[in-house]
């Protein structure tokens, strides 16, 4: 069943599942236990899915807040909203915003707002954490106040928290689904990677992911990872898990002639798809 806008994610994230969580919905396992998603973003995969018990988390400290606020109190994240008018003056403004400076509520409509505002919905800081996308000029609603009451009763008892994946997945317990979604290894190298927090998510880090998903694998958690279709990923992931391709779009990805790629999805289990299957977009 496909899910109408307004049960969408409230959020647009950069590598976003929105397009094909329904073919990843399509590839869990059927587990007894916990939905886990360590690497959040938007959290399409999970809205599509709407499991009844979650642990969802992130590295971003925003983000995170946002999610427990929308979950908590979506009519005072309504109220801010709706104060905040959609001109780049104001853009500016909320961009200079340090988080420690302001509450909960005000960090999670912060979030909404850049997210809806600034071009393409980049979530992107510089080294000292100061947000740095530059302003989208949309003219539109920015945000969809439907959307965002489904969103928060969808959530009411997910349990949401900041956390690196490595901690997230060992918590993980036997008939678990963690499904993992990382910013993807770079198809062009490391050299013009996507920068999602302060800290950079390199080659270090999709070994440390492989090695925890090992560890899971071998306590009794089901795991899938989508990936980019490179030799790096092959290599690493192909050796231990069952793979299989998704065709897919970026929609950041500015350079024309990487639109239109492959994704890799890889499962410790078998997966109730054909090994190649193509998404009509
Ligand atoms: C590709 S996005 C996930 C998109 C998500 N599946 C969606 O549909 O919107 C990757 C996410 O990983 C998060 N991330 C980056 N490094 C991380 C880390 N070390 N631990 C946990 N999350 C991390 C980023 O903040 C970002 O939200």
């Amino acid at each position: 069943m496909r899910l109408t806008p307004s049960e969408r994610s409230f959020l647009k994230w950069a590598g976003g599942k929105r397009r094909y969580a329904s073919t990843l919905v399509a590839l869990a396992p059927d587990f007894p236990g916990t939905y886990r998603e360590p690497f959040l973003g938007s959290g399409a995969v999970y809205f599509e899915l709407r499991p009844t018990t979650s642990t969802l988390s992130d590295a971003n400290g925003e983000l995170i807040t946002c999610f427990q606020q929308v979950r908590d109190s979506p009519v005072e994240v309504m109220r801010l909203l709706n104060s905040m008018p959609n001109t780049p003056e104001y853009f500016e403004s909320v961009r200079r915003q340090k988080p420690e400076d302001l509450s909960d509520l005000e960090r999670a409509a912060r979030v909404i707002y850049l997210n809806k505002t600034s071009f393409r919905g980049l979530w992107r800081v510089n080294k000292k954490g100061g947000f740095n996308t530059s302003y989208g000029a949309y003219d539109r609603p920015y945000y969809n106040q439907n959307t965002l009451l489904r969103a928060s009763k969808a959530l009411t008892n997910a349990t949401i928290t900041e956390a690196d994946f490595e901690a997230a997945i060992d918590q993980a317990e036997p008939g678990d689904w963690v499904y993992l979604d990382p910013p993807y290894v770079p198809l062009g190298g490391w050299a013009d990677f996507k920068r999602y927090t302060p800290g950079q998510f390199g080659e270090s880090d999709h070994i440390r992911l492989c090695e925890a998903m090992r560890r899971a694998d071998a306590r009794g958690v089901f795991v899938a990872l989508t990936n980019s279709e490179t030799e790096f990923v092959r290599e690493l992931f192909g050796a231990y898990f069952h793979e299989a391709r998704l065709a897919t779009r970026r929609d950041i990805n500015i350079v024309s002639s990487k639109r239109g790629s492959w994704d890799l999805v890889f499962t410790n289990y078998e997966p109730a798809v054909p090994e190649q299957m193509t998404l009509s977009m």
